[in-house]
């Protein structure tokens, strides 16, 4: 990332991964990601806002080196996760004397994840501060922005806050601030979609936490820094609301095209209805495709043929990423086409049971879809219509 000085002793020191393809090694990164760490010089002593990952920790070295820092005091953690924590230990062999600063729930992971010795701790409360001199942290608890340890750090003075995770984005760009703003939340909406959706409701907590603080700048450790803070803020108010779209979420998979036909049918028959279908076809789709557009839709229908008599694996695949993600879904259906028989619907329901959702009839056809089998699907778009008209979505 090269260095960037952010306000007068605030550089921002981390690494940029542009080639990553893979976090976690579940979730699809298609415009790699940042490590983002921060290094703020008070008058009196020096801190370091989270480290990067191992596998980039040079050119963090690289970069204190060019800025010629021989001591670190303090080596900031808001998070255990080892993207962010993982060079903590190359940073206490260069840095002998810091102190790693957390609060005890991540010292705890520290300890465990990352075997760091309990006397490199001083952990910290919320709201706790501590001076640089020129500069004072203030630790702000805010537990399940993904894990159940994380805080952000507010530098009081320049009213900047280091969010980690929270309100990051997996997006390698050459420039530091936030410019493209579009650009931008599309991709910390992949981001929420991929890594907080799950934690709706604590995030909504979270937020409503951060609200009575001023904040001038949102410093990430993924992606790039908001300069205007407010539009990341209230699109997270946004997507962690009960709220809504007038949307079809359409994941399906087809062996032989008959469950193809019905999605294909089945889109035109939303679309006439003026509901905005994504139907997505599974061999083919980005899991993250799929998870961005889980963060709005008002209803999933999922697509699967029968196979083995149950449900296609890259649908129960589908179906289990869902569950795990808890989008704020409010209907559910299923359609498909089966050859004999077996446990289809039970199968995918009984994989959703995380969702709040009504689950609407579903339509499965024996063999090739015909008049019949077609008419249902109407129906089931008609259904969905009055739905969503309940809802004055429409
Ligand atoms: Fe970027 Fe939860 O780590």
């Amino acid at each position: 990332m090269g260095i960037f000085e952010i306000k007068a002793g605030i550089f921002s020191v981390g690494a940029l991964h542009w080639d990553r393809r893979l976090f976690d090694e579940l979730i699809p990164l298609p415009d790699g990601t940042t490590y983002n760490a921060y290094l703020v010089k008070g008058s009196g002593k020096t801190a370091l806002i989270d480290t990067v990952d191992p596998e980039k920790v040079q050119d963090l070295i690289d970069h204190l080196n060019e800025l010629k820092i021989k001591k670190i005091d303090y080596l900031i953690a808001n998070h255990a996760e080892q993207d962010h924590s993982g060079s903590l230990a190359r940073m206490l062999e260069l840095f002998p004397a810091a102190k790693v600063v957390t609060n005890a729930k991540c010292r705890d992971f520290l300890k465990d994840l990352l075997l760091i010795p309990e006397d490199k701790f001083i952990t910290v409360q919320d709201r706790e501060t501590l001076s640089l001199g020129s500069y004072t942290l203030e630790f702000i608890l805010t537990p399940w922005v993904h894990w159940p340890e994380t805080m952000v750090t507010y530098l009081r003075e320049e009213k900047i806050l280091f969010s980690c995770d929270f309100f990051g984005s997996h997006l390698a760009a050459s420039r530091l601030f936030t410019e493209e703003e579009e650009i931008v939340i599309r991709s910390a909406k992949r981001y929420f979609a991929e890594i907080m959706m799950p934690f709706r409701s604590s995030i909504r907590t979270n937020l409503e936490k951060l609200d009575g603080i001023p904040i001038s700048m949102i410093a990430p450790s993924h992606g790039p820094v908001y300069t205007r803070p407010d539009f990341v803020i209230r699109a997270y108010k946004d997507w962690t609301s009960d709220q809504v779209k007038n949307e079809v979420l359409l994941p399906y998979v087809s062996m032989h095209g008959s469950t193809a036909r019905m999605a294909g049918y089945f889109t035109e028959a939303l679309m006439r209805r003026n509901i905005t279908v994504k139907p997505f076809n599974l061999t083919k789709t980005d899991l993250g495709e799929l998870a961005i557009n889980l963060v709005d839709a008002a209803t999933i229908v999922l697509g699967t043929p029968m196979v083995l008599a149950g449900p296609h694996p890259a649908a129960v695949y589908a179906a289990f990423l869902v569950n795990a993600l808890r989008p704020k879904t409010k209907f559910l259906s299923l359609i498909g086409s089966f050859g004999w028989g077996g446990r289809l619907a039970e199968t995918i329901t009984g994989m959703l049971t995380n969702l709040k959702a009504e689950v609407l009839p579903q339509v499965l056809v024996k063999g090739y879809p015909k008049a019949d089998g077609l008419k249902a699907l109407d129906q089931l778009a008609d259904q969905i219509l009055l739905k969503h008209q309940e809802l004055k979505i429409t």
